[in-house]
């Protein structure tokens, strides 16, 4: 089974050719529901795509209208942390290229490093910082492999997502996300680490996506939720239960984000 195969199955189920794909970050599956005339495909339909192993991801591909316009969501992703795989995305993001998807929208939960930006605020990812040892392109044969990362983050659909978000006068901060492998949370060492390091917000998915998208040829932006403010900042310890409690506050300013931006799109 090839992304071709997977491609053919989604073809058969729905008339739609979505050009963006929305990829969910965890405690953000309701956003499945602005989706008008949604047509949902298990994970499990499709060859190589993750069997979502985190609590607060669906595993499903939804195509359907937002604000008219087609779209593709992934309510569910592999993490490294699951496996130690990070390229378990690549299946996915493969037919998602495959079937046309030129724009990549990835959504995360995030630990906010700036006090400001309270939890439930959403940050636009402006470019990332990956200490973490590892790559999704490692292994790769060819040389498409040395994916050139200047401009990650593709300067007009985040100039776009800034002047949906300014329209609706929520507040969209931008700055650096800084990938750790988790599944722990960082200690606070690590945290005074980052900041030194210049990250604004620290997390566990999204980074391997990116480089993967990058390598594919689509353009991507990513957006994170802080769900909480980073280890040690707060007397108080982390949790996952708090990261799923808190992601819907700001899954709704995304939410809103995103339909405003494709209301321009359209
Ligand atoms: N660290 C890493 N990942 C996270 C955090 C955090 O503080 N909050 C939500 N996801």
């Amino acid at each position: 089974m090839s992304a071709a195969d997977n491609c053919a199955i989604v073809e058969q189920r729905t008339k739609l050719r979505p050009k963006l794909a929305l990829v969910l970050g965890s405690g953000l599956g309701d956003f499945t529901g602005q989706v008008a005339d949604p047509v949902t495909i298990p994970y499990g339909d499709l060859a190589g795509f993750p069997p979502t192993g985190v609590s607060g991801h669906a595993g499903t591909l939804v195509i359907g209208l937002i604000s008219g316009v087609p779209v593709a969501v992934l309510s569910g992703r592999a993490h490294y942390y699951e496996h130690g795989n990070a390229a378990a995305m690549r299946p996915a993001l493969e037919t998602l290229a495959a079937f046309g998807i030129e724009d990549l929208i990835l959504t995360n939960s995030a630990g906010g490093l700036n006090p400001d930006n309270a939890p439930g605020s959403v940050m636009l990812i402006s470019d990332h910082i990956n200490f973490s040892g590892t790559n999704p392109l490692i292994g790769e044969p060819s040389d498409a492999r040395f994916v050139g990362l200047t401009e990650a983050y593709d300067r007009a659909i985040c100039g776009r997502l800034k002047s949906a978000a300014a329209r609706l006068e929520i507040e969209l901060p931008a700055g650096v996300y800084m990938w750790f492998s988790g599944p722990s949370f960082e200690t606070p060492a690590e945290i005074r680490a980052a900041r030194v390091l210049g990250a604004d917000a620290v997390g566990m998915s999204t980074v391997p996506e990116v480089i993967l998208c990058r390598f594919l040829g689509l353009r991507v932006a990513a957006l994170s939720i802080i769900t909480n403010l980073a280890a040690g900042m707060t007397g108080a310890e982390l949790s996952h239960e708090e990261t799923k409690h808190v992601a819907p506050q700001g899954g709704a300013k995304l939410a809103k984000i995103i339909a405003a931006y494709l209301e321009e799109a359209s």
